[in-house]
Formats: structure tokens, sequence, C-alpha cells
């Protein structure tokens, strides 16, 4: 495999299972990016990938860490090294160097990628947002100096960097290489599950790469969905948006122009921007996480999801069919997905709700996963609910739709003894799990908490 680091083309033969492209840049002398937490968390490893923005392309921080080597191929990757030349700084560097931005400097590199990957942001006006670095952490300088540089850092220059950005990505290939391969459409993919069932999906790896760094798990076959162009479509139609289930989140906020404010919200709240950039609602959907953050609110949102698996017969086509969400998760941790299959696309209905909120409860406000996520939905008139829906997350082994609390509010008014019936359900039908995130008692208690807040927030 090839790709482009530092604007030079690198070749790898035969990458070792599990090697990431933070080993790799590191064994060859890269060494500014860092490993902290070697699970998405620190952003000391920061690294930026360059992708395909309007005509051109913009600079988007992924963690080097969680990704496995071969999903670079064809890639073109910008280490901290690549920044300065001729020793003269670039812009990101010298504003956290002015601001007093660094102390031990373990977690510089990364905070500068983040910051340089801001600057550079096509169409970004005015100072560079300072929680663009939300997925950066430092623990000995303090964020007032963090942030100070990105307050006062501008325009990006007209230099190599902006002149790259006026030319698309390169496009991505197909490849098969030893226990990895990326087709180009889904038929393959199903193709590929059929003939070695042993494979194993990667979308964008921010569970998979977990996975393999902390317990080590090594798989001897891996498709990357990355290049298959069905699962990055977005379409916002009459009748439904439908959202490729290989759409990087980030991009998700970028396309869907007239989504509703809840998505911008629930996307803020959803890991770091380095995650963002990478993962998936295919890969958060599949993992059937009880806390993961995308079914609660796409619960709410009535979606359905399409697969794609093998043919009835067996045959070298595939087959679709459509499940609703809330019939896709069968239990802890299983979703509906049967050998061979794979998930193609979201699909939420229109009209969407005309009040929708999303909630997360967790340790951290930013970048932490969810005690307790809910996401509700009101429509019809205060004196009478015409659709509602409640849906959670962390209230029991897998997320789901409270369709008893929905029916006790629908055809009635929404006030406060609409919102006492609703917090009975939930007292009778949750079946939260103690943890060290919090007690089965907490999160119900949150749960029913969150009802409340919906009513008042929809009275203001
Ligand atoms: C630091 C950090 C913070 C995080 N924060 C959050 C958070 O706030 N909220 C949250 O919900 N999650 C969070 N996560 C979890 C993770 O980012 C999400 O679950 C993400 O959506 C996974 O998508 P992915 O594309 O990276 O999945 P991958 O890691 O590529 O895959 C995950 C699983 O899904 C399968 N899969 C992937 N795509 C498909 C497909 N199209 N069809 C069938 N199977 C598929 C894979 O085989 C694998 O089993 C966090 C993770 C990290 C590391
Ligand atoms: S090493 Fe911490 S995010 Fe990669
Ligand atoms: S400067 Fe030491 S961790 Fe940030």
């Amino acid at each position: 495999m090839e790709f482009v680091l530092n604007g030079r083309r690198v070749g790898v033969d035969a990458p070792p299972a599990g090697t990431t492209l933070l080993d790799f840049v590191r064994a060859r002398g890269l060494t500014g990016a860092k490993e902290g937490c070697a699970e998405g968390e620190c952003g000391a490893c920061t690294v930026a990938m360059l992708v395909n923005e309007g005509t051109g392309s913009a600079f988007q921080v992924v963690n080097s860490c969680l990704m496995l080597l071969p999903m670079a191929a064809g890639r073109e990757i910008y280490t901290v090294e690549a920044l300065a030349e001729g020793g003269e700084l670039t812009g990101a560097q010298r504003a956290m160097a002015a601001a007093g931005g660094s102390q031990c400097g373990y977690c510089t590199p990364g905070f500068v990628m983040s910051l340089f990957a801001e600057q550079y942001r096509p169409g970004r006006t005015g100072a560079c947002d300072p929680l663009s670095m939300a997925g950066n952490l430092c623990r000995c300088t303090g964020y007032r100096p963090i942030g100070a540089a990105a307050d006062a850092l501008g325009a990006a220059p007209d230099d190599r960097f902006s002149e790259r950005l006026t030319r698309p990505a390169l496009p991505l290939e197909a490849l098969v290489i030893a226990g990895f391969s990326r087709p180009r459409s889904v038929e393959e993919c199903v193709a590929i599950l059929a003939h070695a069932p042993e494979t194993t999906i990667v979308a964008g790896g921010t569970d998979l790469g977990v996975e393999a760094n902390l317990r080590h798990r090594r798989w001897p076959q891996v498709m990357s969905v990355e290049a298959v162009d069905e699962l990055r479509e977005f379409a916002d139609g009459p009748e439904h948006v439908r959202i490729g289930a290989g759409l990087p989140l980030s991009r998700i906020g970028r396309v869907w122009r007239q989504a509703p404010a809840v998505v911008a919200e629930w996307l803020a709240l959803f890991a770091s921007p380095q995650i963002r950039n990478m993962a998936t609602l295919g890969g958060n959907l599949a993992t059937a996480s009880p806390v993961g953050d995308a079914a609660p609110l796409l619960l709410a949102l009535d979606a359905t999801v399409q697969i794609a698996g093998p043919a009835e017969a067996g045959g070298s086509t595939s087959a679709r069919r459509t499940v609703p969400l809330s019939s896709f998760f069968v239990e802890y941790r299983r979703g509906a997905l049967r050998e061979g299959e794979i998930l193609v696309s979201v699909e939420i209905p229109k009209p969407l709700p005309e009040v929708v909120r999303f909630y997360k409860v967790a340790k951290r406000r930013l970048d932490d996963i969810s005690t307790v996520a809910a996401a509700m939905a009101i429509d019809g008139s205060p004196a009478r609910v015409s659709r509602a829906r409640f849906a959670f997350g962390g209230v029991a082994a897998t997320p789901l739709r409270v369709t008893d609390a929905e029916a006790a509010v629908e055809g009635r008014a929404w006030d406060e003894h609409a919102v006492a019936r609703v917090q009975d359900v939930l007292d009778r039908t949750l079946t939260p799990l103690s943890d060290h995130r919090g007690s089965k008692e907490y999160r119900l208690a949150v749960a029913k908490s969150l009802v409340e807040k919906f009513w008042w927030e929809g009275r203001a």
C-alpha cells in the first residue's frame, strides 16, 4: 500500500495486523505525534488528513492511534513535522508559543494540529474556535492560554497549505492487501462477507481501534467501507432524509443544511472533533451499545435502517431489507444484523417532528460516554398531542423507545399531568443497570427529570 505523508509518497509492504498510523509515523522518526491514551481520548496523536470539501479539500484532524495503517492507503496525511518550513513556524505554532500554551509539550503537537486544521478550515472567518481543540487534553498548562492562542489566530495565509486546499483530495481507490480489503460497492462488500465470513467490517475504526489497542484484538480479515460511495451518500428529499451508514458524523453536520437544531446539539455532544471526523452511524448502531448516542435521537425521529446481505439463493448479488430502528436492537450489544449483512443507510421520514430535543447526561459535559441519553419529540398543540416520542439510552440493556409513555401522552394535553404520567410509565418500564457511571436509581431519576426538562423547555 501507498499513501502521501507530509507531501511525500510512502510505500508500506504488508503492514503487520494491528499496526496503527501512529505506530508507523513514529517508527519513521516523526515523533511529534504521541501516544497518551491509545483510545481516542487525549488527542496527543492528532494528525491531519486531507478530505474533499466542495470543489477543493480540507484538513481534517483524526486520532492516528485509532487508525489501522491500511486505512491510510491512498490518503494524504500531515503530521506536525510538516508545518514549519525552513525553521519558520506556522501560525498555529506561533500562536501557541506566544500565548504560553505549552509547558511539558507532550500534548502540544496534538493541539497544534487541531488549531492548524481549524485555521485552514474552508469558509472560516474571524478568530479560530477554541472548541476545535475539544478533543485534545492538556495536563499541565491549563486551557486558558491554549484558548487564547485560538482567539489570537485569524485568517489562514496564502501559502502552500491554502494552495493545496484549492484542489480535491486523492480519490480513494479499491485495495486488497494481506488481511485488508477496501471494496467500492455494497455488492462487493456482501460478496467478500459471503466468501470470508470471518471478515470484520471497519468504518471509522473509532470503536475497533480501541478494541485493538486496549483489548489487543486482532482480526484475520478487515474490510473497510470507506471507499463505498453508496455508504457515504446523503439525500434530503421530500419524503425522507437518507444518510449513508458510512458517512462520518462531522460530514453529516455539514451536508444536512436543513437539519433541525437538535442535530447540531447532538453532534456537539458526541465525542470530539477527531472522533466525529471518522465515526459513522453504521458503526454506532452496529455495536448496539446501550449508551450509543445515535440510537435515542434516531429512535425519536422514527428512523429505519437499510441492510444489505446475501441473496436468498446464495447467488452473487445482494438482497436488501429495511428494519425500523425501534426493532433493530435485539439484546445487550446485539442488533438485528445477520451473518454476512452490512448496514447501508439510515432513513428518517418527513415531516420531521415539530419539537425535538436531545439530552446527554455524562460525567463530563463534552467528550464523554453517556450515563443517560434521551431524545424526545412532540407534534400537535399543547392542548392535543398528535405524536410523541420518548427514546432513551443507558436505562436498559438496549436503547429503546418507551411506547407506553408515548401512548400516555398522545391525543391529550401536554401539561404537568402528562409529564407525571410519562414518569409513572418510566418508573414501571425502565430497567437501568448500576455501573461506575451511575446507579440504577440515579439513572431512573435522571431519565424522569429529563422528561420534565423537555416539558419546561417546550413552554419557554
Ligand atoms: C474517545 C471516544 C469517544 C467516543 N464518544 C462517543 C460518544 O460520545 N457517543 C457515542 O455514541 N459513541 C462514542 N464513541 C464510540 C464510537 O465513536 C461510536 O460508536 C462510532 O459511531 C463508531 O463508528 P465507527 O465508524 O468508528 O465504527 P467502527 O469502529 O468502524 O465499527 C464499530 C462496529 O460496527 C461495525 N460496523 C461498522 N460499520 C458497519 C456497517 N456499515 N455495517 C455493519 N457493521 C458495521 C464494525 O464491524 C464494528 O463491529 C466514542 C469512542 C471513542 C474512542
Ligand atoms: S493517544 Fe490519546 S487519542 Fe490517540
Ligand atoms: S503541556 Fe504538558 S500536558 Fe499539555
